[in-house]
């Protein structure tokens, strides 16, 4: 049966949530974040018409992994965002327990979104639908229902269509994991967006040497930039290594060379995207301007998110902030977007020994840092990065059982830009070479402090609040 209409449920929702999570200390000034409940994967990243979109995965009535919908901001600058009416909600039998995450496509003139609808069984199976909708003149979607259903040979875990335009064709890669239990990504092509082929597997466990990569591949996105073919993914089941991988689920990408004719990707090992402790689903789009943007969901579905005591104030999780990706080598760079600078204050700046530097304000910080290195940045004495001459190590405590957990970003870093909002510190290593994202809870006024005898050069600006 179809979910009854959520409707009321989820106004009452916001009206009630949305004072109490605007004035938790905690809630983002300048990240993108739910109004109340739960939000997850970015969706359907695009700019159409000149205008920015970005649609998300939100479950309104509570900070747990139910109801998904599809919500909707839209921004002319990729700073200022406003809410659009709500894109999708889960009310067809074909998307009953969620509408999941998707892309969008400029068909013709016409805001087009493709996403799964989820449809789970009382004996604890579920098949996917891979769905069309289109932008009605009043801002919102009219669902036009399904054009794929779960191909042969997959389990029912097949999801997180995305979609782009080569040669006259649409292309689409979906997560998949077969009946062997391996995670893969599929490529499908049509002419219309109704009639899809199934062209095949183009990556996965066991495939093109990768050797067991994991059981399901979620949120895969394929694109070329520079001299490479990309294919971001998350990989879920990878195994975790002494100082990579070690979220409970990863984001990773490949880098190679797509045949479009042979179907062949040629691709070299995995790289992980984001080394910091939350980070996960990201999705990119191509600006007009030519810019690969990215951006992604500040979270994991792990054990411990529900201890986040945003949770206690009605909502959970934020997104990255909006980066730029680069090619340099075949690999993947990130740096936050040209746009940000605009919440930037005055510029302060200090150079000497890293011990004697005055205290910052955590709160909404950049710093951007050069130094030899053999130096520890405290921030509010809940996060901790060392920096050393051949490897950042970031240390948080877990919610759960109060033990230090580290993550590792190997390689000699010579700069860091730092960008801090009230519980996320996102750090960008060389120029992007390397990024840590994560979140922390400090008391506040939360303070950055750095302790070290290594000498360093800073530059650091106040950033404005813009939600
Ligand atoms: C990734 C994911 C997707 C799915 C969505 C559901 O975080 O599990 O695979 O479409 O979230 O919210």
């Amino acid at each position: 049966m179809a979910s009854t209409n959520l409707l009321p449920a989820m106004l009452q929702a916001v009206m009630k949530g949305q004072p109490k999570a605007l004035a938790d200390p905690h809630y983002p000034a300048w990240h993108l974040a739910p109004v109340t409940g739960l939000l997850n994967d970015p969706n359907g990243f695009i700019q159409f018409a000149g205008r920015y979109h970005l649609f998300y995965q939100w479950n309104a009535l509570g900070c747990q992994h139910l109801h998904k919908c599809w919500a909707h901001w839209s921004s002319a600058d990729l700073v200022h965002w406003q809410h659009e009416p709500l894109a999708l909600m889960p009310d067809e039998e074909y998307d009953r327990n969620g509408c999941y995450s998707g892309s969008a496509i400029d068909n013709n003139g016409v805001l087009t979104l493709c996403y799964t609808g989820n449809v789970k069984f009382d004996d604890g199976s579920r098949t996917a639908w891979q769905c069309l909708a289109v932008q009605n003149s009043d801002g919102g979607f009219d669902k036009l229902g399904p054009a794929i259903p779960l191909p042969h040979g997959y389990s029912g875990h097949v999801r997180d269509p995305k979609v782009w335009r080569h040669d006259g064709q649409w292309y689409m890669v979906l997560g998949a994991q077969d009946l062997q239990l391996q995670g893969k990504v599929l490529l499908l092509r049509s002419e219309n967006l109704w009639n899809w082929q199934n062209l095949g597997e183009i990556a996965g466990s066991g495939l093109n040497g990768l050797g067991d990569a994991g059981y399901m591949w979620e949120c895969p996105d394929m694109f070329t930039l520079g001299n490479c073919t990309f294919l971001i993914c998350c990989p879920q089941g990878v195994a975790h290594e002494e100082k990579r991988y070690l979220n409970t689920y990863p984001s990773a990408y490949l880098s190679g060379t797509l045949d479009y004719a042979s179907v062949q990707y040629q691709h070299g090992e995995f790289a992980e995207l984001d080394a910091g402790f939350e980070f996960y689903a990201p999705q990119t789009t191509l600006a007009d301007d030519g810019r690969r943007l990215l951006v992604g969901w500040m979270g994991v579905p792990d054990g411990e998110e529900m201890l986040q005591p945003t949770v206690a104030n009605g909502w959970i999780h934020q997104m990255t902030c909006l980066r730029e990706l680069t090619e340099r080598n075949g690999k993947l760079y990130q740096q936050p977007v040209a746009e940000l600078q605009a919440l930037r204050g005055e510029e302060q700046c200090y150079c000497g020994m890293a011990e004697a530097m005055p205290a910052l304000e955590a709160e909404q910080l950049e710093l951007v840092l050069e130094s030899k290195g053999e130096l520890t940045l405290n921030f509010a004495d809940t996060l901790t990065l060392e920096w050393r001459c051949n490897e950042l190590r970031l240390a948080r405590r877990s919610l759960q059982t109060g033990e230090w957990l580290y993550r590792y970003w190997r390689g000699s870093a010579q700069k860091l830009q730092i960008l801090c909002d009230r519980s996320s510190v996102e750090i960008f290593i060389n120029d992007g070479e390397g990024v840590m994202s994560s979140r922390y809870f400090p008391r506040h006024p939360a303070q950055l402090t750095l302790r070290g005898g290594a000498e360093v050069q800073t530059h650091y600006w106040s950033l404005r609040s813009c939600m």
